[in-house]
């Protein structure tokens, strides 16, 4: 094939990083795997039975774009309770990837910038360029807190939107409520787009989830099962906010996605009624083992969300360190591909508890070998 097929837009972004790490993982016989970005539970029975039923009975076709009823109505209820904005509407999405693809394509023209906060979930920077937009990244460096006098020093005239993820994909923080308001209220006084990925959103360990929708009304939530109900695989998420740009997605939804997976949008309605706090619970107690066992020999700003820690590698850069873990089979991720930096590696506790002791002893090991 001509290399003149492909895209100037296809030469913006390498996964390469990650998926390094995955090849890795399929030629280990029994690797220490910390590198999943997915919960280690399955998907509950109500919600598998509930999407066995939809295909046994024939929801096989297309639903329409917005989402099924049962599935919308169901949300909106819940959404409109906890706010109250008369503007909030939903939009049932492929994933909340899909949701953010989405997003992207409504709101950003050519050259508008997109504030991300470095570290960064993967797919930001590159799904922000693909949209012909600039990302302009904003140091969170050591503590990962959000800080809105970061975010005002990188507003410009060109800034149409600040891409927050709470509780983060790859730090395990959360934001505190007085920080999520100060930045609700500098996206509003300087009239930019906010847009929340609330993914992990269930995975608030030392305190209650705080969304800035509940202080700007106008701001633009992502949101989805994968990580709430194990359903990475089924492709549901759900999109909250103003009714203009909801329905601008949904037209843009139209033409892309078409729809969410039929039969799981039924299995995600079952999903809604089931009760996911044992799960939480589970992973604040694995949090806290991972915590207990590291933290006297890594330098971790402590994780209060999400299923992540992302310690500082004790010697060497992150990229050496993630290497000599990988060569005793323990595997992580280099921080180089979340963040301008190569200082730090993600774990993921999202694992049995075995594995997570397995991962501890042999991680303070390599940190006490050195380079
Ligand atoms: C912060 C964040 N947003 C979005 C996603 C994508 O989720 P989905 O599987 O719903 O597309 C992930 C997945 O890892 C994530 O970590």
């Amino acid at each position: 094939m001509s290399d003149s097929w492909l895209s100037e837009r296809t030469q913006k972004f390498d996964s390469s990083g990650i998926r390094k790490v995955f090849d890795l993982a399929e030629r280990m016989s029994a690797p220490i795997n910390l590198s999943i970005g997915q919960p280690d539970f399955d998907v509950p029975n109500e919600a598998k039975q509930a999407a066995i039923d939809a295909i046994v009975s024939g929801k096989n076709g297309y639903s329409v774009t917005q989402g099924i009823a049962a599935l919308r109505q169901r949300l909106e209820a819940e959404i409109q309770q906890q706010y109250g904005h008369a503007d909030r509407r939903v939009l049932i999405t492929s994933g909340t990837s899909g949701g953010l693809v989405l997003a992207m394509l409504a709101m950003i023209n050519p050259g508008d910038e997109v504030i991300v906060f470095d570290p960064y979930f993967v797919m930001y920077p590159p799904l922000v360029s693909m949209v012909g937009g600039v990302p302009v990244l904003v140091d969170t460096y050591p503590d990962f807190r959000l800080d809105a006098n970061r975010v005002r020093e990188a507003i410009t005239p060109r800034t149409k939107a600040i891409l927050l993820n709470s509780p983060a994909n790859p730090t395990g923080i959360t934001a505190r409520e007085d920080e999520v308001r100060a930045l609700a209220r500098l996206a509003a006084e300087r009239n930019v787009a906010l847009v929340s990925d609330e993914i992990y959103r269930l995975y608030c360990y030392d305190g209650p989830f705080f969304s800035p929708a509940a202080e700007n009304p106008r701001t633009l939530v992502l949101d989805g099962f994968s990580k709430t109900h194990g359903m990475t695989g089924w492709r549901v998420g759900f999109a909250h906010g103003p009714a203009e740009l909801i329905e601008a997605m949904t037209r843009l939804q139209q033409f892309t996605f078409v729809c969410a997976p039929h039969p799981f949008q039924w299995g995600a309605v079952a999903a809604l009624d089931v009760e996911m706090q044992s799960a939480r619970d589970a992973y604040r107690r694995k949090r806290d083992l991972v915590w207990e066992g590291l933290r006297d020999k890594f330098d971790i700003a402590r994780p209060d969300g999400a299923f992540y820690m992302f310690p500082k590698s004790p010697w060497g850069t992150a990229t050496q360190f993630v290497e000599a873990a990988i060569k005793r089979e323990v595997l992580i991720i280099p921080g180089s591909v979340f963040s301008r930096r190569d200082t730090h590696f993600r774990l993921s506790y999202a694992a049995d508890d075995r594995t997570l002791r397995r991962g501890i002893d042999t991680l303070r090991q390599v940190a006490e070998q050195g380079s």
